[in-house]
């Protein structure tokens, strides 16, 4: 039996919700999981990309054997069940760039889930596959978006337990997500955070985060743009980030623009805007990465509401 998912894109944190928000893109990964019939192959994972050389580069260096982020996902599930995952062959149709922030390894770990949780016979339900990509990943914020669709604000409970709730999108705030040439990964970029941060700076994204929340509720474009700012983790990542400082400085009094934000851990910014000419924005963020010698893929996207899908089985 082969089962096929189809999981999007996804860009967390949007500036104050580090670890706890993140809403879904359409640009998706294609994951196939079949169980083969011969025993003792183990696992087989197959990567294909539809994008640039370069992530032909990353692939290289992607686990694909039993210590690939997906195989320990899905170990997970057959072990949930007392069970032991049977001879594999996964395939992963990528069009997510990877180690960009968008979420690429989120959805891996969630089409695997829901794919081999659907051989299995479906034992587990949604919130117990969002607990154990949440494991995998360490935050749920990629995960909770990639398997429901829309924009999320998902919390891991002290009792482990996950919280999730869909926000709503205001249709009229335009998406513009820029994916410079290079990676980042996001081992790398939690790194450079520090273990402790200053009360100030806790109570800044609290109260900052709570505005986001009131603002996406009420459409209030004006309370969004005070709303996405963040001092937890952005300003940490800068120095990752050639170009992260310039390029959200050129927008920050731009009216027409609600705000700039790194797109997860990075290097991806995504960039919210209302009725502003999406020309610009590509001009200049090309501008001041082009200027430092990096390309850019910018994009203007819908959200997805969809969420991980199955579309063959
Ligand atoms: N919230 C995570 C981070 C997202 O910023 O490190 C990365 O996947």
């Amino acid at each position: 039996m082969k089962v096929t998912v189809k999981v999007p894109a996804t860009s967390a944190n949007l500036g104050p919700g580090f670890d706890c928000l993140g809403l879904a893109l359409p640009i998706y990964n294609t994951i196939t999981i079949e169980e083969t019939v011969l025993p003792g192959t183990g696992v087989e994972i197959n990567l294909m990309s539809e994008n640039e050389t370069i992530d032909e580069m990353i692939f290289d260096n992607v686990p694909k054997d039993e210590n690939s982020i997906i195989y320990k996902a899905v170990e997970m599930l057959y072990n949930s069940i007392g069970q032991e995952p049977s001879e594999l062959k996964i395939n992963i149709q990528s069009q997510i760039p990877i180690t960009r922030g968008l979420g690429s390894s989120a959805s891996v770990v969630v089409g695997g889930l829901i794919a081999a949780n659907k051989l299995l016979g479906s034992p587990a339900d949604t919130t117990a596959l969002l607990s154990i990509a949440t494991e995998v990943e360490g935050h749920p914020d990629n995960v909770a978006p990639a398997i429901l669709g829309g924009f999320v604000l998902a919390s891991q409970e002290d009792d482990g337990s996950i919280l999730t709730e869909k926000l709503n999108w205001p249709e009229e705030w335009d998406i513009t997500v820029c994916i410079p040439d290079f990676e980042l990964s996001t081992n790398i970029a939690r790194s450079v955070l520090p273990e402790n941060v200053p009360m100030a700076d806790a109570v800044f994204n609290a109260k900052h985060l709570a505005m986001l929340v009131q603002a996406v509720n009420t459409k209030d474009e004006k309370l969004m743009k005070t709303a996405l700012q963040d001092k937890l983790h952005q300003p940490y990542r800068e120095k990752l980030i050639p170009g992260m400082k310039e390029i959200m400085e050129a927008f920050k009094h731009e009216d027409g623009i609600i705000g700039c934000v790194l797109s997860g851990a990075g290097p991806s910014m995504l960039i919210i805007s209302y009725k502003y000419d999406l020309d610009k924005i590509k001009t200049v963020v090309r501008d001041i990465w082009e200027g430092q010698s990096i390309k850019t893929d910018i994009r203007t996207l819908k959200i997805e509401n969809s969420g991980a899908k199955i579309i063959e089985e």
